[in-house]
């Protein structure tokens, strides 16, 4: 044993991950597991992805797909627990120990609840059921085709047990999960004071010194994301990357010297400073202030460097992918180790609750 702090994030299953996903997340999960200080977990939450009904084929396939691409970005089983959610049944029992002490009402007023049931339920409007009351409302009244599970309820219950189950202090997570983290503070210290104990500490967010990369999408939009279909796949290939970075929006060009830039033009400029040298960016700059820029040739270096970028991992989830007996392994080793910790936990948990152990 030894008494390095400990660091544990997830991925939900729902997809093949985007550039945003590695710049934004999977790298720094890189960089903080070589930097060796952190006893690090990273895990594929395919529990939560059976929160919205997935097809079962499609998610054991996405699953794997996390996978190598965790190993492709440089997640390494020799230095970070990598395991699925699904294997560590220890989870499932304390997320209904811990059920018993979380309110359907803070449950509903959970920010990603109310977007996901939105959905399930077709509510499309920004302003329509943004109540509570009327979101409540609408998913009592709904239909049976339009159901909200009791899992998607509980979601922040099982995302708490995630973390408190392997005692983690740090979850590197994005701001949309900050309500969630927040809420497994809060349920960290009910269970404790409930039961007159100490057990468990309240995780925090992970400050990674420098704010994380935020890649903005190729629509204009100023976030890459799975949903908004403006993505560069870790998965994509040179010809594709060239073809969505071709059809980016644009403008019809630089009118002054030295005029703002729109953001349409910024996030181009964005994409430069993110995978290109610092004399690429100045060279574009000025050709921007002068007024000479043509767009083509600005999308056709960031075409360049995004693919030189994109290449090397793809060439490893290419290798991975093909080793389903090698992920398989990998899987397993990492489940053993995760659960002997959650085992502890749970066993200590059934203690503090007076069960038999
Ligand atoms: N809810 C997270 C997401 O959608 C995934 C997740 C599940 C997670 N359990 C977790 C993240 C525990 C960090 C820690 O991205």
């Amino acid at each position: 044993m030894d008494n390095k702090k400990i660091v544990l994030s997830g991925i939900r299953p729902t997809g093949q991950l985007h550039l945003g996903n590695y710049l934004g997340a999977l790298s720094n999960f890189v960089k903080m597991q070589n930097e060796g200080l952190y006893d690090s977990y990273y895990f594929i939450a395919d529990l939560h992805a059976l929160t919205t009904n997935p097809d079962p084929k499609e998610l054991h396939t996405n699953v794997r797909h996390i996978l190598a691409e965790y190993l492709a970005a440089g997640l390494d089983p020799e230095k970070s627990t990598i395991f699925v959610q699904s294997d560590i049944p220890e989870v499932s029992e304390m997320y209904l120990l811990l059920n018993m002490h979380v309110g359907i009402g803070e449950l509903m007023r959970t920010a990603a609840f109310k977007d996901k049931a939105r959905k399930a339920l077709g509510i499309t409007a920004p302003n329509q059921g943004d109540d509570d009351e009327d979101v409540a409302k609408e998913i009592i009244g709904a239909s049976t085709n339009k159901r909200v599970n009791a899992g998607l309820l509980t979601y922040p219950t099982l995302m708490a047990v995630d973390i408190l189950i392997q005692r983690a202090d740090f979850v590197p997570v994005g701001k949309d999960q900050e309500q969630h983290l927040e809420l497994t503070r809060r349920f960290a210290r009910r269970f404790n004071s409930f039961y007159k104990t100490e057990y468990f500490k309240e995780p925090q967010n992970f400050n990674f010194g420098s704010a994380p990369v935020k890649v903005p999408g190729l629509d204009g939009s100023g976030k890459m994301g799975k949903s908004e279909g403006n993505c560069i796949y870790l998965r994509d290939d040179d010809k594709t990357i060239s073809k969505k970075v071709m059809r980016a929006v644009t403008d019809n060009g630089p009118q002054e010297p030295n005029s703002p830039r729109p953001d349409v033009i910024e996030n181009l400029f964005t994409f430069l400073r993110i995978v290109s040298t610092p004399d690429t960016y100045q060279y574009f700059d000025e050709k921007w202030n002068d007024c000479t820029l043509r767009y083509g040739d600005l999308k056709k270096q960031i075409a360049a460097d995004l693919c030189a970028v994109v290449a090397p991992i793809r060439e490893k989830i290419e290798y991975y992918s093909a080793n389903t007996e090698l992920l398989d392994q990998i899987a397993r080793e990492g489940a053993e180790v995760a659960r002997e910790s959650a085992r502890a936990t749970l066993d200590e948990v059934r203690r503090i609750i007076g069960f038999r152990v």
